[in-house]
């Protein structure tokens, strides 16, 4: 039960940036079209000095001498180090029951009502975190999900949560299930009593997710400006604070691909800055940032 490689990464690691190499021309229009191809992100020329003193770590974290030699690294194995470039350039920040309100609208009317409706054998409850980081926010789902089909005497319902994002360094925490004991702070009391196990010995100061949660959701990789392998539908995405360094088109792309993995009636969660306003017209705002397909 030890802390992720993901959480240990930046340990003793100077965040001074490489004295006298410069991202060159070249080196910048190759790392823009590759963010823009692969992260879906648009760097402007006000982003360079940016781009350039955040990687000046991970090139001292990968003992690399310049710029050129990390594009080299991306030519050669692009997939490995995606997650690494995504956090630099964007954030992983993350945490249990962040912004509430999606998990109350949850809690007190989907469940009940999807509850309601799936008495039937074979069907099923899919909910999908796209761009979920480190696991806390499908495991924070898992526990509303967990208490409702037990309210609902419905624990043998087809009742799953898909976990994906496209940074092994993350899932690699959210797999593990394993959190710092003094980063819980969005879970009640009750909650935590009932979900989340505590690390004794060397494990002291860190808990594990129930098994039972760890049952219900699925960590898969998976970059969502690439090829999607799921078929079925889901009753809800949550795809929060991940699309608010994405630009229109791309944004417009996405959100029409969700439309079609969403039934009538479906969920889709947004963060709190972002917004399908005069982007996509598949859905209707039915509360701060739930947005529900039109039928
Ligand atoms: C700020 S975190 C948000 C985590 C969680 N959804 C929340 O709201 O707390 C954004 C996550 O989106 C992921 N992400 C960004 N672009 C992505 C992409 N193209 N495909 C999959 N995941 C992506 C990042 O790796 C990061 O873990």
């Amino acid at each position: 039960m030890h802390a992720s490689t993901a959480q240990r990464k930046d340990a003793g690691v100077s965040a001074s940036p490489l004295a006298g190499v410069l991202l060159g021309d070249h080196e910048f229009a190759y790392l823009r079209d590759f963010v823009y191809q692969n992260l879906g992100i648009a760097l402007s020329d006000q982003k360079r000095q940016l781009v350039q003193g955040r990687l000046a770590r991970r090139l001292r974290q990968l003992h690399l001498p310049d710029y050129a030699a990390y594009c080299a690294l991306l030519r050669a194995d692009a997939d490995s180090e995606l997650g690494e470039l995504a956090s630099v350039i964007s954030t992983n920040v993350t945490s249990f029951f962040r912004e509430p309100h999606h998990y109350e609208l949850l809690e007190k009317e989907l469940l009940p009502q999807w509850l309601d409706c799936k008495r039937r054998d074979g069907d099923r409850l899919r909910i999908w975190s796209a761009g979920c980081s480190s696991g806390e926010e499908p495991y924070a789902i898992a526990m509303v999900l967990a208490e409702a089909l037990e309210t609902a005497g419905a624990k043998h319902l087809d009742a799953k949560i898909l976990a994906t994002d496209l940074s092994p360094q993350v899932l690699e925490t959210a797999r593990n299930g394993v959190y710092a004991a003094d980063r819980l702070g969005g879970i009640s009391a009750e909650r935590r009593h009932r979900w989340l196990l505590r690390g004794s010995g060397a494990n002291e100061g860190y808990v594990r997710v129930h098994p039972r949660l760890r049952e219900l959701v699925t960590v898969q990789p998976l970059n969502l400006l690439h090829d999607w392998p799921m078929k079925g539908l889901f009753d809800a995405i949550f795809c929060r604070n991940v699309v608010i360094y994405f630009d229109t088109p791309t944004k417009k792309r996405l959100f029409s691909r969700y439309a079609a993995l969403l039934p009538a009636g479906g969920y889709l969660f947004l963060g709190h800055s972002e917004s399908m306003h005069g982007i996509n017209d598949d859905f209707e705002l039915v509360g701060r940032t739930a947005y529900r397909k039109r039928a």
